[in-house]
Formats: C-alpha cells, structure tokens, sequence
C-alpha cells in the first residue's frame, strides 16, 4: 500500500506544529510506503500550487523547533467561496491542485478557522485529517489542543515575572494575555500566577468591581495588584453592542488595547500607579513544552494510522486521555469558549479571585 500525503499549516503558528509534522511522517513512513508533499503556507499554498516533495530527512532535527516548517497564513474560510479581485475561485483552485499533487489525503494542522475550510474540503470530496492546533484551546470536541500548555507556561512565566516587580514598586499591573474569543489561557495563567483578577471575554467586567478588588486589598496591606485580562475582554456596556458598534466606539476612545485601557482607568480613577504589559507573541514562539510535545506527536501518529485504515473526514482529538477522533462536520465552526460556571471559575471564585463582576 502506498499513501501520498499532503500537509498543510495554517493559522497562526504555535508551538508544536513541527512536533506533530513530525509524528505525522514518522509514523507513515514506519507504518507503510509515503510519499510525503510539504505545501506552504497554509490554504495559501493549496491555492496557489506551491507545494513541495518532501524527504524523510527534513522531517529529522524538528521536534523541539517553534513555529513551522511548513510556513503559515490566514486564509479566511468565510472568503473561501468568495470570487474577489484576482479572481481565483479558490476551492477549484484547492481541489485542482490536490489531485496535480496526486495526494491520496490531506493533513491540515490548524485552529477553528483551519477546521471549518477542512470540512469544506472534505465535502468537496477530498481525503482531510485535521490537527488541532491553537493557543487559545478553543476547539470543540478536545479536551486540549497543541500548543496551549506552552503557551500557559509562558504567560505564567510573565506573570510571575511581573509579580515580584509589582511588589517592590507597589504598583497595579495588567497583564494581556492572547486569546480573542476565548479565555482559557488568561484563566490557565491567571491561576497559575496567582493573579488577583482575571478578567475574559466570556464574563463581561464592571470597572467598579475591578476598582473595588484593588481597593480591598489596599486595605488589607497588600500593595499591589496583578490583573490577567485577555486580549478579546470587554467590559458590560460593550458586551451588549454589536461588533461593528462596540468597534467605532473604542475608535472613538482611542481604544490601543484593553491592558492599555485598564491601567489609565485605574490610574485616573484611583491615582495608583498602573501600567500595562503585552507579552503578545512571545506567547505563540519558541520551542514547546515537554508536554505539548508529547500530545503534539501523540496527535500526529494517531493521524497517520488513520491514513493507515483510510479513515478520512475526521479531526483528532483528546478525551479523558484517550487519543481519539472526531467527524470535522461535527465539530468545525463551533468555538469552545470558557462557560462562566466552568468548574476552573469556581476554583478561581473560591480562592478569591475576581472576574470584574
Ligand atoms: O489564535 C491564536 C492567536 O494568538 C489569538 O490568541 C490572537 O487573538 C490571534 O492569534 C492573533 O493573531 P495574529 O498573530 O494574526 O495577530
């Protein structure tokens, strides 16, 4: 049997994506005759037809390396049918290519967005297995996605940093945190650098909470506050507009992002010192923790004895421990945000930690 694969990155990177590449190939090329096509860029390469044959040496050294080797970028699914000014109709262009690259299936390593193009190409008739990978841990149907764990380390590491500065000084710091959509690595951190407020996207946050936390604990000696805010929270007004509105409004603000926001609040209101800190990418660079890779190279052989069965149309996933899979049309397009009973709250909750509520 001989199995020609596709594999393909796309979203924004993080760390584990050449870790899984790698459990994908090793595992084929273990498992049965492969022949391996690297494509770059993500949907960009598919379309485009850049694309390249792979050797089994590239697939050697890559374990413990960040980013991907493959290169990536965001194709917006919801332009994927969308004929615009080059003119490309772009899933003719994906499926004309994949059968030019003779491919038997197609890996796709990606988040929500990577996932939802997938199922299309699988409708389409195409072999997919997807991968899912993200910081934000967003993807519904497992428990956990690669690079996630990294990422918390990284920001706990922030935090932490921040911490003993904001002792010396006595000073209120707010610290951004990635995730869009989702809070689950502001939740993740947060707890682990025993932030005194968390604030999400998923729970709306009242100022006046915020202002009364660091008031309390001024009170009970402690002079200074550490606030973990994600980068996609907002506060109870806007969390009723809708996004256009809540858009012009913080333009309007002169809104540069919402530890900026905080801090200058908490500094007019209060006359603390405040400042703000955005570790931003830091969070999605550099090698991966021993766990992610782990669960990335876990992911990758699972793929490939899927490719083994000719299972196809699905994305595998992480339940209870257990490696297992999930239908793409059953999970793409719906986001796995942080329910605001999460049992992760509570805990939080009953430490004392406040969500801005
Ligand atoms: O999806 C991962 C992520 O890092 C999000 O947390 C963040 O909102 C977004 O990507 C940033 O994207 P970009 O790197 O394209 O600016």
């Amino acid at each position: 049997m001989k199995r020609r694969i596709g594999i393909l990155t796309a979203g924004g990177d993080c760390p584990g994506l050449n870790a899984a590449i790698r459990g994908v190939a090793r595992a084929a090329y273990e498992m049965f005759d492969t022949e391996i096509v690297g494509i770059a860029d993500g949907y960009r390469g598919l379309i485009e037809g850049e694309w390249q044959e792979m050797k089994r040496s590239q697939f050697s050294g890559i374990l413990t390396l960040g980013g991907t080797i493959l290169g990536t970028s965001r194709t917006p699914f919801r332009n994927m049918r969308v004929i615009e000014d080059d003119n490309v109709d772009k899933v003719s262009a994906m499926k004309k290519n994949y059968a030019a690259m003779k491919l038997d299936c197609l890996v796709t390593l990606g988040g929500n967005g990577t996932h939802k193009t997938a199922n299309l190409l699988s409708e389409e008739g195409m072999n997919v297995i997807g991968l899912p990978k993200t910081i934000d841990n967003d993807i519904y149907g497992t428990d956990f996605t690669f690079g996630f764990h990294t990422a918390v380390d990284i920001a706990t590491e922030v935090i932490d940093r921040i911490h003993t500065t904001a002792a010396s000084h006595g000073r209120v710091m707010v610290i951004e945190i990635m995730g869009n959509k989702a809070g689950w690595l502001t939740l993740y951190s947060g707890l682990a650098g025993g932030a005194d407020v968390v604030l999400l996207p998923e729970i709306p946050y009242d100022i006046k909470e915020v202002i009364k936390c660091v008031e309390t604990r001024a009170k009970n000696k402690k002079s200074f506050t550490i606030i973990a805010v994600a980068e996609g929270a907002m506060d109870k007004k806007e969390a009723k507009m809708k996004r256009k509105e809540r858009e012009a409004a913080r333009q309007e603000e002169g809104f540069s992002g919402i530890a900026n926001r905080l801090a200058k609040q908490l500094s007019a209101e209060m006359g603390v010192e405040a400042r703000a800190v955005m570790p931003g990418h830091v969070q999605r660079g550099g090698t991966p923790s021993a766990y992610d890779r782990v669960l990335s190279t876990q992911f990758g052989v699972h793929a490939a004895q899927l490719i083994a069965k000719e299972e196809y149309g699905y994305t595998v996933a992480l339940s209870g421990n257990i490696i297992t899979h999930n239908k793409l049309s059953e999970i793409a397009g719906i986001p796995k945000l942080v329910p605001p009973d999460h049992q992760m709250v509570q805990v939080a909750r009953d430490m004392g930690i406040s969500f801005g509520i």
